[in-house]
């Protein structure tokens, strides 16, 4: 029996194979979870396409259209949800986006169409969807998001970005504290940079991988397979008694002070 026999889920955000909500996905299909996944609509169906091809071989109960920054196109989401899977035991929340020329921008040049874009898919997705899981959800429940070092510290060349996940960071916290008397938790994994679609959009991505890799106490770089495991663990009965924590899941790198000259 794994650790999610009997339980339903959503994972929102798997664009393919590389997805980091496709990791997430795989450690929980392989516990016995049961899952729903959304997809970013487009003209073509190629995002559609796409999704099938990544999560096909989990078995999913769902694949359904969702722009998260649409209202209507979220509740008729988690409507379709209720109807496939009953009720949600969990949700893992792994969407983020702003336009690349914004975050290539200096923050102190952001424009306001760039900065409220950043923060609608990237923060206020996070609490609309959060809503209407929570409100499918029984006794008991669980909520995951996705972060990054740079909405604590600077990193260069995170800019906009970094200041959506402090405000994501943030919304964890207040969430965590308005939903623990029901029994759901909320927490997310701060992961340490892996290739995939979103993070083609970071400025010199490639180098700050190499630099990553040479920092971290583990010298290398994270998989999706391992954040998955951590997201198994938050997500589980195993850690019954945490709430509001942002887990580092960067091989160490966050500890690092002075590094190695
Ligand atoms: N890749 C990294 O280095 C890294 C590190 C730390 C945190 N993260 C975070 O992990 C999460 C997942 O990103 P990823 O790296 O797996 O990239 P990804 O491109 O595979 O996933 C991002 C997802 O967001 C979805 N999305 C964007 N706008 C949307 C909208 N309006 N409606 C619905 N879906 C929308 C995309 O379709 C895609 O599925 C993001 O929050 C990202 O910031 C990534």
């Amino acid at each position: 029996m794994g650790l999610f026999t009997g339980k339903n889920g959503i994972i929102l955000g798997v664009a393919n194979e590389r997805s980091i909500a496709r990791g997430i996905a795989e450690v929980l299909h392989h516990e016995g979870a049961r899952l729903g996944f959304n997809f970013l609509p487009d003209d073509r169906g190629r995002m559609e396409a796409r999704v099938k091809k990544a999560v096909s071989h989990l078995n999913p109960a769902l694949i359904h259209p969702c722009n998260v920054n649409r209202d209507e196109d979220v509740t008729a989401f988690f409507s379709a949800a209720q109807d496939a899977l009953g009720s949600i035991d969990f949700l893992v929340h792994s969407i983020a986006f702003a336009p690349v020329e914004e975050i290539r921008k200096p923050t102190l040049a952001v424009s306001r169409e760039g900065f409220l874009t950043a923060m609608e898919a990237s923060v206020y997705s996070f609490i609309i969807t959060s809503r209407e899981a929570t409100s499918r959800m029984g006794e008991t429940g669980a909520i995951l998001t996705l972060s990054y070092y740079g909405g604590e510290k600077v990193v260069e060349g995170y800019n906009l970005m970094g200041v959506a996940k402090s405000a994501l960071d943030c919304s964890v916290k207040y969430l965590a504290n308005e939903l623990g008397p029901r029994n759901i938790r909320v927490n997310a994994i701060s992961a340490g940079p892996v290739k995939t679609l979103a993070a083609s959009g970071i400025g010199g991505f490639g180098k700050m991988l190499d630099y990553n890799a040479s920092v971290a106490p583990l010298r290398r770089n994270v998989s999706t397979q391992e954040i998955g495991k951590a997201a198994s663990f938050l997500l589980s009965e195993m850690s019954s008694g945490i709430t509001g924590e942002i887990l580092h899941v960067d091989c160490g790198y966050n500890v690092m002070g002075a590094f190695r000259y």
